[in-house]
């Protein structure tokens, strides 16, 4: 099995993985799964405002820190994920008002973005700023920062993330945009929109992540609108990555094989976004699959995940391994 780092690079393209920093640390099987098969990491969730600056005057760094030591004793990049989003963020944001909102998004930016500078390839500076319900407008989600903003705290963060790494690529991460539903295609447009007025006021973003939280069988309802917008996205000069790749199993009918059914959705997937030649990293949400089945993505009200990852446990080769390095 050749290692999926290796066949990504030799097609100039990245592959890697979520990681959990301290179970880097603690678990052999796990750091040598990572070290192996990913030339690109992500923290998932240790960059988050609640895990990285849990109180006003104290930054938690020491777990990134080590995640960005280890990648680089491996030859590997890393990412980060997110400055602006409206979940895990921290109690004390919530004693912030409007006139403190700016000051304090713009220093927790400089400060994080700073301490890594040079180390971040790309950074998801804003995640999941679309209203995902439609009967709320499909525009800019009603969170924390855009109450206390407007809209315009997209352009902050986005100017706060250039000034303090100018050579990181500063991403927009959102979920939603792969199927072909109508829901879909309004995410997706309501997304370019965004995008398009973000570069008409010469905001600094430079990329699109695409989520990519699947569900099982749903590549076979992937198609063209998912292939316009990675082109619009190219088209605007933007990056394309796959930032949270995974396959909700739990809608499995128990004909047949579920790990197979798994793999056929990585196939499908990976086959139609890397087909457009415009995704230059692919990132699944963990390393392999869970010890319990775990809920998935930004909907904490779906079921339970089984076996969503590329690999088994302990690094376990799967047919959705072997389709994956296939695709890549
Ligand atoms: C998830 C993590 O995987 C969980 O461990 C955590 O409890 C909640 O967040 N979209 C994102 C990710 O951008 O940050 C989310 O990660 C999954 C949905």
């Amino acid at each position: 099995f050749t290692p999926l780092r290796d066949l990504a690079a030799s097609k100039g393209i990245a592959f890697g993985f979520a990681v959990d920093p301290s179970r880097i640390r603690a678990d052999v099987a796990y750091r040598d799964v990572v070290a192996k098969q990913a030339n690109l990491l992500v923290p998932e969730n240790a960059l988050k405002w609640a895990e990285v600056h849990p109180d006003p005057d104290r930054y938690e760094f020491g777990p990134v820190d080590d995640l960005v030591a280890f990648a680089r004793d491996h030859g590997q990049r890393t990412r980060g994920h997110t400055l602006c989003w409206h979940r895990a963020m921290p109690d004390w944001l919530g004693q912030v008002g409007r006139d403190r909102a700016e000051a304090v998004l713009t220093a927790h930016i400089r400060t994080v973005v700073g301490r890594y500078r040079g180390r971040m390839m790309s950074w998801d500076v804003v995640n999941e700023a679309i209203e995902p319900n439609d009967g709320l407008g499909g525009g800019l989600r009603d969170s924390f920062w855009y109450r206390m903003l407007g809209p315009r705290y997209l352009d902050i963060a986005y100017a706060a993330a250039h000034d303090a790494d100018p050579q990181a690529v500063l991403c927009y991460n959102d979920y939603g945009l792969e199927a072909d539903s109508p829901w879909s295609e309004r995410k997706r447009g309501a997304v370019l929109d965004m995008l398009r007025g973000l570069r008409r006021r010469n905001v600094p973003v430079q990329a699109i992540g695409l989520q990519s939280h699947l569900r099982l069988g749903e590549a076979q309802r992937i198609g063209p609108g998912l292939t316009r917008f990675i082109h619009a996205a190219r088209d605007m000069g933007l990056a394309v990555y796959v930032t949270e790749l995974d396959v909700d199993d739990s809608a499995f009918d128990g004909r047949g094989d579920r790990d197979g059914a798994v793999a056929d959705t990585y196939k499908r997937y990976l086959d139609l976004v890397l087909g457009t030649g415009a995704v230059s990293a692919v990132l699944t949400w963990g390393v392999w699959d869970p010890d319990t089945p775990h809920r998935i993505g930004a909907t904490p009200q779906g079921a339970f995940a089984q076996r969503p990852l590329v690999f088994g446990r302990e690094g376990a080769l799967k047919p959705a391994s072997w389709v994956v390095a296939h695709c890549l």
